[in-house]
């Protein structure tokens, strides 16, 4: 590596983030620039509407749901919206590379798998400012049936009380159906997609999925990469 190349930014006490948070490492270039225009959407779409809660689901892996979610998180939280980013992805969770914890924090595994009356326990609060996050806590071996609780419910009213908003990223819908029923505790979804990698077909099968469990979809962005 050159002596002149940037390093990730550091904040304090340990948190690493990644580079790929263009919202913090380049909010003057045309990505940080895309995001932005995302949040005016999604704030005047949803935001503004009164909703607070909103699941990122993608069709396939590599589409870019980790990347839109982390970085709308952190642009919302810039505005001053208290904001809360959970890992929903317990298969392959991605949100602890973007944003790198010090050490391996509990999270949403935990938090569902636990019968104690903590939610917020789990919750690492302003790692930013206005930007809370829940890790997936690694993971675990049965991400469906920890979803499937009705202690899954109970955090979201949690999150909804406490939050202006949550953003949840999620596992890509053609490997499980994580993202459904992400999507139907949260009550609304944002579908992206990616130039010459989604298929409209899986895309129009995902929101009709979508719509039968009871969720709506507030739009689809195509994330150009
Ligand atoms: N708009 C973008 N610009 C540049 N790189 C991107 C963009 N969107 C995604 N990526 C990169 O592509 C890879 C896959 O994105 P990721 O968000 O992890 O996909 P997914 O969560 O859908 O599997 C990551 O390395 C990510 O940093
Ligand atoms: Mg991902």
């Amino acid at each position: 590596m050159q002596a002149s190349a940037a390093q990730p930014a550091a904040t304090p006490p340990s948190y690493v983030l990644s580079r790929s948070l263009v919202t913090i490492s380049d909010p003057k270039g045309g990505p940080a620039e895309a995001i932005r225009a995302l949040r005016t959407h999604v704030m005047a779409q949803h935001i503004e509407a009164g909703r607070r809660a909103l699941a990122v689901c993608a069709a396939s892996q590599e589409t870019g749901s980790t990347y839109i979610t982390a970085n709308l998180a952190i642009a919302m939280s810039q505005i001053g919206l208290k904001t809360l980013l959970i890992d929903g992805n317990l298969r392959r969770p991605g949100i602890d590379q973007i944003i790198r914890p010090p050490s391996a924090p509990q999270g949403l595994s935990q938090c569902l798998a636990d019968d104690e009356d903590d939610y917020t326990g789990y919750i690492e609060t302003d790692i930013l400012p206005n930007l809370s996050v829940m890790y997936s806590g690694g993971s675990p071996s049965n991400p469906q049936e920890l979803l499937a609780r009705d202690r899954f419910e109970t955090l979201m009213n949690v999150c909804l009380r406490d939050f202006d908003l949550t953003i949840m990223d999620t596992p890509a819908a053609n490997s499980c159906s994580d993202a459904r029923r992400i999507s139907s505790v949260l009550g609304y979804s944002m579908i992206v997609t990616r130039r010459d990698w989604t298929r409209v077909d899986d895309v129009k099968t995902l929101i009709g999925q979508i719509q039968a469990d009871g969720a709506k979809v507030i739009g689809t962005v195509l994330n150009d990469f």
